[in-house]
């Protein structure tokens, strides 16, 4: 697939769009034009996440997954949160570029997300738990929140980074909290294989 071709059919960050101004000129890699949030990894995400619903993406950041979602499940409603409002106002710059009627942004948290319980088709909390301070002794009860946010049926995506795979090939690295085996609580745990091996991307769904 040439460049353009993705380009195509991708929601992505570029040039123009905001802060990122500037700094697009600094990325390698063929899909680096596209966002940080690597182009494979998001095609893995999307392949696991429902059609219909509401899906909501906590720790969306620029919402770059958040927009491509709601493009490609136009059954779904698509909902980003993140408490950082400069990345949700980069989010919610994309969607008047794109704009599309089954997505919106809106401030919330892992801990706080503001979704009524048992409302969710799908949760993505995607390279977010990681970024929590003090997650570790929280984990469970973090994910035990996010999964009182899905009905029967529904489907919670994390994914953590895979620092010892990241290790072999760039360094230095900063520190993850977060192993597979802190996950271990849950039972019927499904890896995505997959995803690229910088990241652990695992599913579990709600019974
Ligand atoms: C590395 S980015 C992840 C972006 C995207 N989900 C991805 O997979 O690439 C981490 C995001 O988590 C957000 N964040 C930090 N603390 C959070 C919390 N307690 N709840 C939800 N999001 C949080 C940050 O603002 C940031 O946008």
């Amino acid at each position: 697939m040439s460049l353009q071709e993705v380009k195509d059919a991708w929601i992505y960050l570029d040039r123009n769009t905001g802060i990122w101004r500037g700094q697009v000129e600094a990325a390698q890699g063929v899909f680096q034009p596209i966002h940080w949030v690597a182009l494979h990894r998001m095609q893995c995400v999307l392949r696991l996440s429902p059609h219909e619903g509401r899906i909501v993406d906590i720790g969306c950041s620029y919402g770059i997954l958040t927009l491509n979602m709601a493009w490609k499940k136009p059954r779904a409603e698509v909902i980003g949160l993140d408490p950082d409002e400069q990345r949700l106002a980069v989010g919610r710059q994309l969607l008047t570029e794109h704009p599309l009627s089954n997505c919106k942004f809106q401030r919330g948290t892992v801990e706080e997300p503001g979704i009524p319980p048992r409302s969710c088709s799908g949760i993505i909390c995607t390279e977010t738990l990681d970024h929590i301070k003090d997650i570790k002794p929280r984990l469970k009860e973090a994910v035990d929140r996010l999964l009182d946010l899905l009905l029967p049926g529904g489907r919670l995506i994390l994914s953590i980074p895979a620092l010892e795979e990241m290790g072999k090939e760039t360094a230095p690295l900063p520190p993850s909290p977060l192993s597979m085996k802190d996950f271990s609580f849950l039972r019927h745990i499904h890896e995505d294989r997959n995803c690229p091996r910088w990241w652990h991307l695992f599913y579990v769904d709600k019974v």
